[in-house]
């Protein structure tokens, strides 16, 4: 089976409702980073930046995965799929993905910030307060701008192998997740779904200036075809 890679960000849940966060009235529209997305905020104001994250947890109970998460899942028929999201939901994975990489943490998980190793699942909201079995305050399993992406070596050994790249949904301007693509083998087919005039600096791209909901089950048309 070939070996497909998906690198997803927020454009692939825009379609289901959740707000991506550089476009207009997105989320950095309402908010600001450094208020919310930072170790520096999390030690200022706790309250604001579990409270942010509460929300967003709450959201994901009342969104689905759209036609291009689903279209993602039902490729593991035809290929090895992986999919490396910037996404902190779980659309991916509740459309049936069963390889999902989260670069920048999981909105349904939270850590302590005392014992860093100690991740448990969350549903509801946490609080000041809320603590781990030693005592150290429980914060959201996200990576903050200014935090190390621990997943990143990981991310970039899979983009190696990759047979073909599907980028989609992202601005490509937060790093070190803009950079993955440039571990992809060389002359590997890249495909990039998002309405907007983004590009990359690779041979090989083709370009659907889509909605991931209606670029997505397209393409994997195609794909099937191609390689089914
Ligand atoms: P951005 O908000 O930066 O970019 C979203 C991209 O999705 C844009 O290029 C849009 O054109 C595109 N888009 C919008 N609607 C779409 C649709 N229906 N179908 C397809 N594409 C669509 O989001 P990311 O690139 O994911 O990090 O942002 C990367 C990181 O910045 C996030 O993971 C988050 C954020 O700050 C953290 O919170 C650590």
């Amino acid at each position: 089976m070939k070996h497909l890679v998906v690198l997803s960000g927020a454009g692939v849940s825009a379609d289901s409702g959740i707000k991506t966060f550089r476009d207009a009235d997105g989320l950095w529209e309402n908010y600001r980073v450094e208020d919310v997305c930072t170790p520096e905020a999390l030690a200022a104001n706790p309250a604001l930046v579990l409270d942010f994250y509460n929300q967003r947890r709450r959201q994901l109970k009342t969104t689905q995965p759209n036609a291009g998460h689903i279209a993602i899942a039902e490729l593991e028929k035809v290929f090895k799929v992986d999919v490396i999201t910037q996404n902190v939901d779980n659309l991916h994975e509740r459309a049936g993905s069963t390889r999902v990489l989260h670069l920048h943490g999981e909105l349904t998980k939270v850590r302590s910030m005392t014992h860093p190793a100690y991740i448990c699942e969350v549903d509801g909201d946490i609080a000041v307060g809320d603590l781990c079995p030693q005592g150290g305050q429980l914060r959201p399993h996200i990576v903050f701008f200014g935090e190390a992406v621990p997943m990143l070596e990981r991310a970039a050994a899979i983009v190696s192998t990759a047979d073909l790249l599907l980028i989609a949904g992202t601005s490509m301007v937060v790093y070190p997740a803009a950079s993955l693509y440039g571990y992809a083998p060389q002359n590997c087919p890249i495909y990039v779904i998002n309405p907007d005039a983004t590009t990359i600096a690779a041979p090989n791209v083709t370009y659907i200036r889509e909605r991931f909901a209606v670029g997505m089950p397209q393409l994997a048309q195609q794909l099937k075809m191609d390689n089914g």
